[in-house]
């Protein structure tokens, strides 16, 4: 059974504590923040104050995905707007194992993403210092895209490192999940889906939640 981590993203901003309260009753693991900052992605979503007002209702932990370029300068604000898992992208780190070590000095789960075209095999030196690898399964920026199938044989290979090697960090998949491809996606290995427009454009968000976890 996996993991569920509804994205806020796709959430109604004029009534984000509404939206956040329909999460704390519903069987979501964790709630995911989206941060794009218009730079490591061509679009801007919101900053440390919308993450703290989601924070501020939430009973579930934050799972905080930081699509931002240099992102060493915001980890202690993200921190400190609630962030349980703080997320950074490898394409985005030149000095990765710092930036690692610095989201666990501030007492986070430092997680890395891969963009689609990043193969798992460059994170190999670093898999065993992260809690969290999120594999995006579209190109980061826009919430409502087209799952791209290649990621299957990405997360069966990072399955493999994963057992090969004893690793206990969380592989988490990002982008146009919904019930069709979630079966297949667990079965690979995932343990942690995230979905925004599936979920918030359901007509029942509580159920569509609770389908894709017992998928
Ligand atoms: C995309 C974001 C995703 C997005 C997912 O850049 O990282 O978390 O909110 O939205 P859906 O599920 O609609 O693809
Ligand atoms: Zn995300």
């Amino acid at each position: 059974m996996a993991e569920i981590a509804p994205s806020i993203l796709a959430a109604d901003f004029a009534n984000i504590q509404r939206d956040v309260e329909m999460l704390n009753a519903s069987q979501a693991d964790y709630i995911h923040v989206d941060i794009m900052d218009g730079m490591f992605v061509p679009n801007i979503s919101f900053g440390m104050p919308v993450c703290e007002a989601v924070y501020k209702h939430a009973t579930k932990p934050l799972d905080v995905h930081l699509m931002i370029e240099q992102p060493d300068r915001y980890l202690e604000a993200f921190k400190k707007a609630g962030a349980n898992f703080l997320t950074v992208h490898y394409e985005a780190c030149p000095h990765l194992h710092r930036t690692i070590q610095h989201i666990k000095e501030l007492g986070a789960l430092p997680g890395v993403a891969l963009n689609p075209h990043t193969p798992v095999e460059v994170l190999s030196e670093i898999l065993g210092d992260v809690s969290l690898v999120l594999i995006m399964s579209v190109n980061p920026g826009f919430g409502g895209q087209k799952f791209i199938q290649n990621t299957y044989q990405k997360i069966a290979r990072l399955q493999a490192l994963k057992e090969k090697f004893g690793y206990t960090f969380k592989i988490e998949v990002d982008g146009g999940v919904n019930l069709d491809n979630a079966p297949l996606l667990v079965k690979e290995g995932v343990n942690i889906l995230v979905a925004g427009s599936f979920v918030f454009s359901a007509e029942n968000p509580l159920k569509t939640i609770a389908d894709l976890k017992s998928s």
